[in-house]
């Protein structure tokens, strides 16, 4: 390995695109000139990809690798340790990603808190804030103890002495666009700059076995070249994210070497820091209106967790030529695909209708078993009719108008049960083989539907 010829990366400073050879205007965000050789700390792959007390140049057999169960540190935050996988696995590196404000730098001094509380040496790394601020954002959350280590620095040398002297349990860097090289040689936050450091990091958190979480920023067009580029090179990505004025905020595993992805944790943001949500279904639900048109209550799966949400419909003729139509937190062409499976199957001239939807409470949800809560949202505003409140739908329809098996539809029949529903209406499909005993059902009633059309049939 060691001997491979060296070949010459070029890549893009704007968006991070590669090329073997340089290339006077870049293919992907058509920026002239922005190619640059990238530093030779481009083999981190090589590197991160060894196990401890393993030859990187010779082969193993698989089947003499030892894995074991990972060591991992619960963080005391569960709706944090439930998207880690059941804790923080020694030696990875985590990226926090999400919006400016959202709550990153709280979300991880909340974790540093309770870590520290536990007898956890933990070093907290910041590029953006100073002492001073740091400290007020903590007198917010409560009381910290000696354990956890202050320091305010860009730049990735003393940064990585320090962690190499210190020799913390943790390491949180706040933000990856601050750290600084003079290896990289270009301004801070570009991505050859986020390459370097966070390969920097990598290596440090393998060779001395420290977790390190670093925060990444994403702007609003997402395009920050860094925190996408950093993604590979990572074990762990999480994202924060959130409506701009709710205080909901949602943990989101996209990637987990260590765990499963798509868990996540529902978090509000409150005067003394972020407070874990336990039964997000009934806080997704909170203020939503009785016995109003438009208003349906559905059930997505997010990783291994049923969630009850309301889908709200608004269908109004339209005054427009083409008619408009909305989604928010659920995807645009989907909507628009299910409006034509109505217009074509039910018979319903959607193209004189403008239509909204929204997904209450924030939360972003592109499973297909929503299409059923979404449809049915669309009917009721369409004919101006209350759908019963105490009623469930989830299902995914197809363009034939009939309705598919969705997964794990005991856990969501169960969920709308616990919650107090009288009804839940689901795939045929999945109510014939649903084996429930009475008790969990709670008196609810569960109705299979097989097409649309059934659909109108019950409500
Ligand atoms: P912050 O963690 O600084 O966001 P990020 O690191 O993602 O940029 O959080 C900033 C917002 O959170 C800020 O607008 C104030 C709010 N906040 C609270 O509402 N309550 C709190 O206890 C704290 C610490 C912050
Ligand atoms: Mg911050």
């Amino acid at each position: 390995m060691a001997k491979a010829k060296k070949k010459a990366v070029f890549f893009c400073k704007e968006c991070g695109y590669e090329s073997p050879k340089w290339l006077g205007q870049c293919p992907v965000c058509h920026e002239w000139d922005s190619f640059t050789e990238a530093p030779p700390a481009a083999k981190y792959l090589t590197d991160s990809a060894v196990l401890p007390g393993m030859a990187r140049n010779i082969p193993a057999r698989l089947n003499e690798v030892k894995a074991g169960e990972e060591e991992r540190t619960v963080t005391g935050i569960g709706e944090l340790d439930r998207v880690l996988g059941g804790g923080i696995v020694a030696g990875s590196l985590v990226l926090v990603g999400g919006d400016p404000g959202i709550g990153k730098s709280t979300l991880l001094l909340q974790m540093c808190r309770q870590l520290s509380a536990d007898g956890h040496k933990i070093l907290y790394v910041s590029g953006e804030e100073s002492p001073k601020q740091i400290k007020m954002r903590a007198e917010r959350l409560g009381s910290f103890n000696s354990n956890l280590y202050i320091l305010c620095e860009t730049d990735l040398g003393a940064v990585s002495s320090a962690i190499t002297e210190m020799k913390p349990g943790m390491v949180i860097i706040d933000s990856i666009q601050t750290m600084y090289s003079e290896e990289a040689g270009q301004a801070p936050g570009s991505p050859g700059q986020v390459r370097e450091a966070t390969s920097v990091l990598m290596k440090l958190a393998k060779s001395l076995q420290v977790s390190i979480f670093i925060v990444g920023h994403v702007t609003k067009e997402g395009v920050v070249a860094g925190p996408r580029m950093l993604e590979h090179m990572v074990d762990t990505v999480l994202y924060f994210e959130g409506e701009g004025g709710a205080s909901y905020r949602f943990l989101r595993g996209v990637k987990n070497r260590f765990g499963s992805t798509n868990e996540i944790g529902v978090f509000e943001m409150r005067q003394d820091g972020l407070e874990e949500v336990l039964n997000p279904s009934g806080y997704m639900l909170q203020g939503k209106p009785e016995d109003e048109p438009g208003s349906v209550v559905t059930c997505s799966i997010e990783g291994t967790r049923p969630i009850l949400v309301e889908v709200q419909a608004l269908v109004c003729q339209t005054n427009f030529n083409m008619p408009r139509r909305t989604a928010a937190g659920t995807d645009y062409n989907r909507v628009n695909l299910l409006m034509a499976v109505i217009e074509k199957r039910l018979g319903i001239r959607m193209g004189d209708y403008d239509a909204y939807i929204n997904v209450a409470g924030g939360m972003k949800i592109n499973e297909p078993a929503l299409d059923l809560g979404i449809v049915a949202a669309i009917l009721s505003s369409y004919r101006n009719q209350a759908f019963d409140s105490k009623t469930v739908c989830f299902g995914e329809v197809g363009l034939v108008g009939e309705v598919r098996a969705v997964n794990l539809p005991g856990q969501r029949v169960m969920e709308a049960a616990k919650l107090g529903f009288s009804r839940c209406i689901l795939p045929k499909a999945n109510s014939q083989k649903l084996e429930l005993d009475a008790s969990s059902l709670n008196g609810m009633q569960v109705t299979g539907v097989g097409s649309i059309y059934e659909l109108l049939e019950v409500i």
